[in-house]
């Protein structure tokens, strides 16, 4: 290894700590009951690093840009995602030959992993990341087994958390829980949309299930 990928290496971990230890300070300050259960998982994260490397996708030039006002955490962490978002590696579940997502999403969405079983902070118990969504994009109803957190940074998301549940509009600052296998959809509207996201339970790279597929 080079002298100058040695740095450009000790750089990426430096910034993903920063991500990460905005991330530990969220869950920690947080009063909701739902966010305190993945506490422990912070316990784990943080020693084992995998070079993931960087790749940066078109949707993350959707991200609009704000001038922090608060000073809250949530603030900070898209602060940090805006600076630094092409400094991760950004990736995609799901295909068009898996038939489950639409056009829209799939050249509407990314997310970058901070933690997780493949990194590039290795976990076997706790995945965070954070994901981005193009204006009017449909994520439809699908399942997992992890029990999750989204923690809304920017914008706002009409959510569906439970079969034959109503859409409820959730704004910045905003944390929807879905437990275990609880399916859940949800939609972006005229602007792009940023998530923290946090996965506890099961397998943390499982492939959700999705109600249908798309014609
Ligand atoms: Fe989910």
């Amino acid at each position: 290894m080079t002298m100058q990928e040695t740095n450009r290496a000790s750089e990426f971990r430096e910034i993903h700590a920063e991500i990460l230890s905005t991330m530990e300070r969220m869950v920690f300050e947080s009063e909701n009951l739902h966010v305190q259960k993945f506490k422990d998982g912070f316990q784990d994260v943080g020693d084992r690093w995998c070079d993931v490397g960087c790749r940066v996708l078109p949707v993350i030039s959707s991200i609009v840009e704000t001038k922090p006002d608060s000073g809250s955490q949530v603030e900070r962490l898209l602060s940090l995602v805006i600076n630094y978002r092409e400094c991760l590696f950004w990736e995609q579940t799901y295909t068009k030959a898996d038939g489950v997502v639409g056009d829209a999403l799939l050249s509407g969405y990314a997310f970058a992993e901070i933690s997780g079983q493949q990194g590039p902070f290795i976990s076997n118990q706790l995945r965070t990341g954070v994901g981005v969504w193009a204006p009017h994009v449909e994520y439809p109803l699908h399942w997992h087994d992890a029990e999750e957190i989204y923690w809304i940074l920017s914008g706002s998301v009409r959510f569906q958390v439970g079969r034959d549940r109503p859409k409820l509009l959730k704004n910045t600052g905003e944390i929807i829980y879905i437990s275990s296998s609880v399916p859940h959809s949800f939609e972006t509207s005229d602007e792009s949309v940023v998530m923290f996201y946090l996965w506890q339970g099961g397998d943390l790279r499982q492939v959700s299930t999705f109600e249908k597929k798309i014609s």
